[in-house]
This record gives C-alpha cells, structure tokens and sequence, in this order.
C-alpha cells in the first residue's frame, strides 16, 4: 500500500488570484523590488491593520534588523526579548552587536509576562541598566498585552517593537494586532497564515521612521543620480513578484483566519474528554488567528511526551512540531542574561503544534486527530 499523503504543518495556500497579479507584474516588466504592487501591497496592508505607513520588506527577520538598527541599538545595549520564541525576531539583536535578555511569557497566554516586565524594569532601573528596546512577541498568532506593556515602557521611555511576525489578521482589542506599539514586525514565510513566498513588513504609525525604512532597505541611496551613500544600509527591499501574491493574501485573510480558527475548534472539541490535553489559551483582549493549532500534554497524567506523538506521526506522514525551543536554551545565546523561565520551559517539554493549514480538508484533520488519539489512548 502506498503512503498516505503528507499533511503539512502548515503550507502555503493560495486563492488562485495571485497568478493574475503575478501575471499583472509581468506585463508591466517591474521585476524588481520596486514598482507600483510593492505600493499597492504596503497600502492595502495598512488599510487592513490600521498603521499609517509600511515598508514591504524581504524578511520578517530583515525588518526587525533595521527597525533595530533605526532606534540606535549599538554594541553592548540589552534589549529585552519574549524567552518563547522563533530566533528570526532574535537574531537582529546580535546583527547590532547588542545583547538580549530573556523574559518569560505568561501562562495564560504565552506571550511576554507584563507583570514581569514591569517587575524587571523597576530592578533594572535601579541598577541603571535598562534596555534599548523592549520586544514582546504574539506567539502562535495571539497577541501580547500590548497596552500594559507599551504604557510600563512609556515610563521609562523605551521603545517597543512587537514581534508580530505570527499575527497577520489576529486582533487586540478593536484592532489589529501589532498596532499601537511604536513598530511591528509582520511575516510572510512560506509557513505563515498568507504567504509572498518570502518577506515581511515593518508597519508603524510614524511615516517618517518607515519612509527611513524604504530608504535604508535599498542601500541607503541618496537621492541623486550618481550612487551616493552617507551610510550603509542593506539590500531588504520586497521583490514586486512577491508583492503581487502577497495583495492576493490579503485578499483572503478574513477567511484564512475563519478557517484556521475552525480547525483549532474541532481539534478542540475531538479532545475535549483527552484528560490531561489542553488546547492553548486565548488570551480575553484580543482574538488570535489561530496560526498553530497547539495543545500541551500534562506528564502527570499523559503517558506520552511530544517527542513521542511527533515520531508516531511522522511514521503516517503527519507533521506534528514541538513549541518553540526557549532562547535561553539555545546554545547560540549560552551566556545571556535571563530570570525565570519556567513557563517557557514548561511549554517546551509539553507543547504540541499540529497540522494547521487552511487548506486542510476536513478528512485530513480527520485522520489528524485519530493519529493523535490513538497515540495518547494506546
Ligand atoms: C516569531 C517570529 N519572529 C520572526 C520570524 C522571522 O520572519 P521571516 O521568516 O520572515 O524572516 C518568524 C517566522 O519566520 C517568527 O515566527
């Protein structure tokens, strides 16, 4: 008998309208990182979140690296970071010669702890040692407590970029997730909830500091004819090619969102009487987008770990993954500075993401969920 067919974790889905738009790109020979649909994407996106200006960029990872590098973070600055996380909001940290710290996330809804960080801010400011910048990350497509951390950090007059980089189409409060901090970092990766094949956007209700952005993302050129540069800056641009998918995307994000939040449900309510297996939180500000359908496995009373339904999985061509590994666990960052860390550490060892693509179908999750029942009951 041949294989079943793979279930991804999370693959692209496309509407079909982004080979016009594609096909759009071609006709006009803009086949570059300029040209009016990389315009048209970063409008329409701003008209989706909410901020006043975006820069169209070619990574989630590039646009943290110059919004960075945009509020002076230099050698040897701290900048506070969410310990649960994927390193490409990380990364750009070290790009600066800067050092990260790592906070813990809240249990209830596993992004940065404001309580924490508020906690943290006052030490740290006693001891005259406070951060450049502070950055919470919306895990999973849930947002952070944006408010209470942008307020604590208006205190102290420290910028917040938020890694939002999982939250396209995901809400805090009445608007979109990632708005109100001073920047926020999107993805369009390959395994997000739309996709421009690769890039990302660095948003922000400062025009100023995103117009800097677009300048900077194309190697700081001054605006004269003969290749003039004051200062280096990189080559982050969006291709237009992308740019045309990506107001595809947009297109359909409301039902992207719809259709994933679907699939959380029904692995939600086919475990509902799995003793010891919780679905992740939703957080009661905001409404996630449901990027990863993710559930912990309590070792109190589950006999198997992650580890062990991944592998039983991936012998039926299912694609289970573990939560993200903590950043004070990765030995890249061995010798910097955390505090507690248990939460992160908890959902490390318990944590699993399951298949997660709007484009499942329902026989699909079907078998999903027997796999993962069959694991957990045998
Ligand atoms: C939390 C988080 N931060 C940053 C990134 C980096 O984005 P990109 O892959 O577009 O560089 C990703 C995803 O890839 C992510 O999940």
């Amino acid at each position: 008998m041949s294989d079943p067919e793979r279930i991804f974790l999370s693959p692209p889905h496309m509407s079909g309208r982004e080979r016009d738009l594609v096909g759009e790109v071609f006709d006009s020979n803009f086949i570059a990182p300029a040209g009016p649909m990389i315009t048209r994407f970063e409008n329409e996106f701003c008209a989706l979140t909410g901020h006043k200006s975006a820069a169209a960029l070619s990574s989630g990872t590039g646009a943290m690296d110059i919004a960075l590098r945009m509020l002076g973070v230099t050698t040897g600055d701290e900048v506070w970071v969410a310990n649960l996380t994927f390193i490409g909001g990380v990364s750009p940290i070290l790009y600066r010669g800067a050092v990260p710290r790592f906070l813990d996330v809240a249990a209830n809804t596993w992004t940065l702890d404001p309580d924490l960080l508020k906690d943290e801010l006052g030490k740290a400011d006693k001891e005259g040692r406070l951060p450049k910048v502070v950055i919470p990350v919306d895990l999973y497509g849930q947002s952070c407590d944006l408010d209470r951390i942008v307020t604590t950090c208006d205190a102290y007059d420290i910028p917040v970029v938020v890694d939002a980089a999982e939250s396209v189409g995901a809400r805090y409060k009445d608007r979109h997730a990632g708005k109100g901090a001073r920047m926020a970092v999107y993805s369009f990766n390959g395994n997000k909830i739309i996709t421009t094949a690769g890039g990302g956007m660095l948003a922000s209700d400062d025009e100023e500091l995103i117009a800097r952005a677009r300048y900077l993302s194309q190697q700081a050129r001054q605006p004269v004819p003969h290749y003039e540069h004051t200062e280096t800056g990189y080559n982050y641009r969006m291709p237009s090619l992308c740019a045309a998918v990506g107001v595809g995307q947009l297109e359909v994000l409301a039902e992207r969102v719809a259709r994933r939040r679907e699939i959380f449900d029904t692995y939600a309510q086919a475990f509902a009487d799995l003793e010891g297996v919780d679905m992740m939180p939703e957080a009661d500000y905001g409404t996630a987008n449901r990027w990863l359908s993710v559930l912990t496995l309590d070792p109190e009373t589950v006999a198997k770990s992650p580890m062990e339904v991944i592998a039983a999985a991936e012998k039926n061509n299912i694609e289970c993954r573990p939560v993200w590994k903590p950043m004070h666990e990765q030995p890249v960052f061995n010798t910097a500075a955390h505090g507690a860390t248990s939460v992160s550490d908890r959902l490390f060892a318990t944590g699993l993401c399951l298949p997660s693509g709007s484009s499942m179908r329902a026989v699909d999750q079907e078998r999903v969920i027997r796999q993962i029942i069959s694991t957990l009951t045998a």
